[in-house]
């Protein structure tokens, strides 16, 4: 099973940027915490991807369209990118966006649009760090059932 672990834009800054609203954890740490959670879990394949330009994200879904699922936190994006929706919806993979806040909960109504559920199976917001791992068990068992058909 190939899972996508795909960040964009200032999601490198994460640990430094606002941590009373994303948390104190990097992303390395995020990324370290998915990797021990795929291992315990077990024949899962992670890539993590992160970029600050949409298109560099939307070449990263095309390069990985054979791949069984995506955890996207497409940050800003989310709220601007048609062109990241319909990347999602060419490839047909099966997409979870993630974001560490809930949107919907924070005082800029312009968060409170995402382009991107439409297109997802699912959304996972609010649980800082943990909205990534609970994506990651989320796509996994969707993944194992179908494969056991
Ligand atoms: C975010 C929420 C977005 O509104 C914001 O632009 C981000 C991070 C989150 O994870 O909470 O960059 O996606």
């Amino acid at each position: 099973m190939q899972i996508l672990v795909l960040n964009g834009p200032n999601l490198n800054l994460l640990g430094h940027r606002e941590p009373e609203i994303y948390g104190y954890e990097t992303l390395e740490d995020i990324e370290a915490l998915l990797r021990r959670r795929g291992e315990d879990l077990g024949g899962i394949e992670l890539n993590f991807i992160q970029s600050n330009h949409e298109g560099e994200l939307i070449d990263a879904i095309h390069a990985h369209r054979e791949w069984d699922g995506i955890v996207l936190n497409g940050a800003a994006l989310t709220h601007s990118s048609m062109a990241l929706a319909d990347a999602i919806s060419a490839t047909r993979i099966p997409t979870v966006e993630v974001h560490l806040s809930n949107v919907h909960a924070r005082p800029e109504t312009w968060r409170h649009n995402s382009y991107l559920s439409p297109v997802c199976w699912g959304v996972v917001m609010g649980f800082g760090y943990r909205s990534y791992l609970a994506a990651l068990d989320l796509l996994y068992s969707r993944l194992s059932e179908e494969q056991q058909g």
